[in-house]
């Protein structure tokens, strides 16, 4: 079969980790008989050097008409890059969620895996990782504070900010429509994470989800605060297996999945819509310090790409093909510096990609 991918290197450590990724692709090509044409497109700092802006109307036109976007990272370092003495709206980031929000990708699922070879990186007591986890947050990406209504006014001489959270009935049904779905797909667990003991928007995304819920008698839901939630992440993160949550409390509840993996380098994403379209990037950033030296860990961007074959163009066995070449080098002793433990082979990014490309 052939597919259009629109690339999105980006910035830091982003073109090393979309350059393995493509690596990998490359041999599920040559392998299944696949073809997959590339067009790259500029996101992120390096759009803003080139064009003033962080993501060009033709970037975006680009990505809308491919069949899936493989993004590595974008943005840098907010202490000392001119990027960010520019207005909110034209910073690197503010191009993530406008392609979020335009390519109508309303639904974030991040995995948080415990990988048995890497627990000992995990920050949780040995007890608790040993038990391992694997759960995904499946968090509603084009919503709430994030696209809310905001501004500054002066209110009676004194400065006074707002951030507006609202959710109408039906972009809470899609996602948790998907939640549902995905969580039949997986161990039948669906927590749902709000704040419905003060907040009118999380009232309405707890009724929605049970009316949904109804549709889904073999998918167990539980309702769980968000305060809880995060404190139930370290010390009982085996009870999970799918969370739905909404933006924001979804946007921090999965950077904490991440750390107590203890590999942010190991997680993908995915963010999805209606359609077969989605953008793929790994979770962690783009990490500019290390920049160009060869010794990023590239497995979320070569995970993200697997979750591309299996969401975007329905390429099952060929997704499973590099989640298990992963693996495999993993059982084999090779470890980016950012998973190394003593005994292991310490490998560069490259090499990393080179040893996945080899075992697909
Ligand atoms: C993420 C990031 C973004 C977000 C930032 C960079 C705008 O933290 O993808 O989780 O908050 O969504
Ligand atoms: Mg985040």
């Amino acid at each position: 079969m052939e597919f259009n991918i629109t690339l999105i290197p980006g910035d830091g450590i982003g073109p090393e980790i979309v350059r393995e990724a493509v690596k990998v692709l490359h041999a599920v090509e040559e392998k299944y008989g696949h073809k997959f044409n590339y067009t790259e497109i500029d996101m992120g700092g390096c759009s803003i050097d080139k064009y003033g802006v962080p993501l060009t109307d033709e970037a975006l036109e680009t990505a809308k008409a491919s069949d899936a976007v493989l993004l590595g990272a974008v943005g840098g370092n907010v202490g000392n890059s001119p990027w960010y003495q520019l207005p909110p709206d034209k910073r690197p980031e503010a191009a993530l969620l406008r392609i979020r929000k335009e390519l109508g990708l309303f639904a974030n699922l991040r995995p948080a895996l415990l990988y048995e070879e890497l627990s000992a990186a995990s920050p949780l007591r040995a007890d608790i990782a040993e038990k391992g986890f694997d759960m995904l947050i499946m968090r509603e990406l084009t919503g709430g504070l994030y696209f809310g209504k905001r501004y500054i006014e002066e209110i009676d001489g004194k400065l006074t900010a707002v951030d507006t959270l609202t959710y109408n009935e039906d972009e809470i049904r899609r996602i948790a429509i998907k939640a549902f779905e995905a969580a039949g797909k997986r161990r039948g667990h669906l927590t749902s994470v709000d704040k419905a003991n003060v907040l009118d928007s999380s009232r309405l995304w707890r009724k929605v989800v049970h009316e949904v819920a109804e549709s889904y008698p073999d998918v167990s839901l539980d309702d769980m605060l968000v305060d809880s939630c995060a404190m139930q992440i370290t010390v009982n993160p085996d009870f999970f297996d799918v969370v739905l949550t909404e933006n924001m409390f979804g946007d921090i509840l999965s950077d904490e999945a991440a750390a107590v993996t203890g590999s942010l380098g190991m997680l993908p994403s995915a963010s999805l819509g209606e359609g077969k379209l989605g953008l793929y990037e790994p979770s962690h950033g783009s990490a500019p310090d290390i920049a160009g030296q060869d010794i990023a860990n590239p497995i979320a961007t070569i995970l993200s790409a697997a979750m591309m074959l299996r969401y975007s163009f329905d390429l099952d066995e060929e997704a499973k093909a590099v989640e298990n070449a992963v693996k495999k080098v993993l059982r084999e002793g090779f470890r980016t510096g950012d998973i190394m433990s003593e005994g292991m082979e310490k490998v560069s990014c490259s090499r990393m990609g080179d040893l996945i490309n080899e075992r697909i």
